[in-house]
């Protein structure tokens, strides 16, 4: 009997490979798999009502803490962006990706299979950490190259139903909600209001302001207001807090893998606080040399988490790299919170590197700087000399 194990959002895309793995593939067994990463109850909900009609096992695997403490809690500490996203859906195909894989071990599979179209990234980062095992891989939707009209036909074909016409193509989970499809692809289209969800338009928030106190502990936020909070309840505090100031929506130009440029609309209130947050403890801590060092190693990290190469060597080591600097970003950061803008307006840290009382000696006995000073912009001045 073959058998293949699904990575299975409810969705469209996904619904529709069931009945193409059988039909088209001649996988007699289809299982599916649902990986809990912070969507919607709504959305899990519907996942495991379509999937358990369609395939011929359903399974939902709850990765939410292991989602927020292995992957998130790295992110924050690696400032996470690429071209002004904070790698949401990205960083989140890695961890679906394995535990499909456990799924396929389980049961002796013979293939893992994912919906993904041939145009995105996350058919790549899918692609890359299923290929470490010697599993067969399947991409029904991008190897029978189908259109969403197709797609719509051959799901009604086969009794697939869709409550209510979906106009936008979201992906979400605890860290960020990705708004992307329809008249969105226009770069110069400007979204109407109901795309989001998570937070308010800034000019709908409200006049009072917000100061918020996060405290880290190695690099890692753990309470909120003196609050000690788990990483999940303390990120969905944050997008509740964040979202109602109206902060975290991000619309930018982004560089497919592929090299396509587009558009993509996101909202993600809890990671640009805690992002802001995080960057701004760092400087406090963290000496000059590192922080240069540093930003070269959080880009990289940042392109290896969006190009889905996580299980490249590198990775592993930029991580270590990573580790050992945040053995001293400890400390408290204030927030404000205000019309969608989040701002530090203050930070303290037992180990910053910025003293008072040093600060006051050196400038009692000024006298002293002369002597560097004679020598800055001594080559320079060399140069001129000639010319
Ligand atoms: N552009 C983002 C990325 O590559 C978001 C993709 C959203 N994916 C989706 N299936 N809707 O990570």
């Amino acid at each position: 009997m073959k058998k293949v194990v699904l990575a299975y959002s409810g969705g469209l895309d996904t619904s529709v490979c069931i009945p193409l793995l059988r039909e088209h593939y001649g996988y007699e067994e289809v299982i599916a798999v649902t990986v809990d990463v912070g969507q919607p109850e709504a959305d899990l909900k519907e996942a495991k009502g379509r999937g358990e009609k369609l395939s011929n096992s359903y399974r939902e695997v709850d990765a939410k803490e292991e989602f927020v403490r292995d992957y998130i809690f790295q992110l924050i500490k690696a400032n996470g962006n690429y071209e002004g996203y904070v790698l949401g859906t990205a960083i989140a195909r890695p961890l679906i990706a394995k535990h499909v894989m456990e799924v396929a071990t389980e049961e002796k599979a013979d293939a893992v299979a994912h919906g993904c179209t041939g145009k995105g990234n996350d058919q790549l980062r899918f692609d890359a950490v299923f290929r470490t095992s010697d599993l067969d891989v399947v991409a029904p939707i991008r190897e029978m190259s189908l259109t969403r009209e197709e797609e719509k036909r051959y799901a009604s074909e086969h009794g697939i139903y869709f409550a209510t016409e979906k106009r936008w193509s979201v992906d979400e989970n605890i860290w960020s909600r990705s708004i992307e499809g329809a008249e969105l692809e226009d770069p110069s289209f400007i979204p109407p209001e109901e795309i989001f969800q998570w937070s308010v338009s800034a000019d709908k928030a409200p006049e009072d302001a917000e100061v918020i106190k996060i405290d880290f502990v190695q690099g890692i936020p753990v309470s909120l207001n003196g609050t000690k909070m788990s990483g999940v309840s303390l990120l969905k505090k944050l997008n509740e807090t964040g979202g109602k100031h109206g902060v975290g929506r991000t619309d930018i130009i982004e560089d497919r893998v592929l090299g396509f440029k587009s558009r993509e609309i996101y909202e993600h209130p809890a990671a640009t606080i805690l992002l802001e947050a995080h960057r701004d403890l760092e400087q406090l801590v963290l000496t000059r040399n590192e922080l240069k060092f540093k930003e070269f190693v959080d880009r990289t990290w940042s392109e290896l988490v969006y190009q889905g190469l996580v299980m490249d060597p590198l990775f592993e080591s930029l991580n270590a790299f990573i580790d050992k600097t945040q053995e001293r970003v400890s400390g408290s950061v204030y927030m404000k919170l205000e019309k969608g803008v989040a701002r530090v307006v203050g930070r303290e840290s037992p180990n910053a590197l910025y003293s008072k009382d040093v600060s006051f000696d050196v400038k009692q006995e000024q006298k002293s700087a002369e002597g560097f000073s004679m020598y800055h912009g001594f080559q320079a001045r060399i140069v001129r000399r000639f010319h």
